[in-house]
């Protein structure tokens, strides 16, 4: 496996695995190419959009990382960094997650951030177990999310 930045014309690839998470109800926002070109791999405030690729040249996963400007759907504070981590359901528990956020931490510390945000259904174990297991911790609930902290080091 190796981990390198998302390029346009992964998009059609990613909307195929997001729409698989959707499918299988791991999934809410929208799933299509455009999406993935216009608030991922394009979005302005992204610092980074990584994606997990096989041997075979499969993606296995995506990471994005962007800064938490004003007026952001999250109402994280202006400045941290927001995460978001999609990995193709055949490919968990692989390890794809843990390559990805290793990339996604140089990112973080190169870019100069403090802290990450990750916001999670609350119901979402798999995706609380895993950011837990990669050193995230809760630092706010909400009616239906998590939102956990990274302090970046
Ligand atoms: C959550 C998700 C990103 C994890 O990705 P992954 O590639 O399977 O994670 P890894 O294999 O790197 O696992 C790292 C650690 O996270 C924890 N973890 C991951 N999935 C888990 C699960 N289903 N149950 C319990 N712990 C889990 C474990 O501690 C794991 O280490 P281990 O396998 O050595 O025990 C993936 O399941 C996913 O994309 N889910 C759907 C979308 C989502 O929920 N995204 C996160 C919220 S935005």
């Amino acid at each position: 496996m190796i981990v390198r930045d998302a390029v346009m014309g992964d998009a059609a690839e990613i909307s195929i695995f997001l729409e698989e998470l959707a499918s299988l109800g791991k999934r809410n926002l929208p799933s299509d190419a455009d999406y993935v070109r216009t608030h991922y791999i394009g979005h302005a405030d992204k610092i980074q959009c990584a994606v997990a690729e096989d041997e075979d040249g499969t993606l296995l996963g995506l990471q994005i990382l962007k800064m938490a400007s004003e007026g952001n759907a999250y109402g994280v504070d202006v400045g941290w960094g927001i995460i978001g981590t999609h990995v193709r359901p055949s490919a968990v528990r692989r390890g794809v997650g843990k390559a990805l956020f290793a990339a996604t931490r140089k990112a973080a510390v190169d870019a100069g951030l403090s802290r990450i945000d990750a916001t999670i259904g609350a119901t979402n174990l798999e995706g609380v177990s895993y950011y837990d297991a990669i050193g995230f911790e809760t630092y706010k609930t909400l009616d239906t999310r998590i939102c956990k902290c990274f302090t970046v080091t």
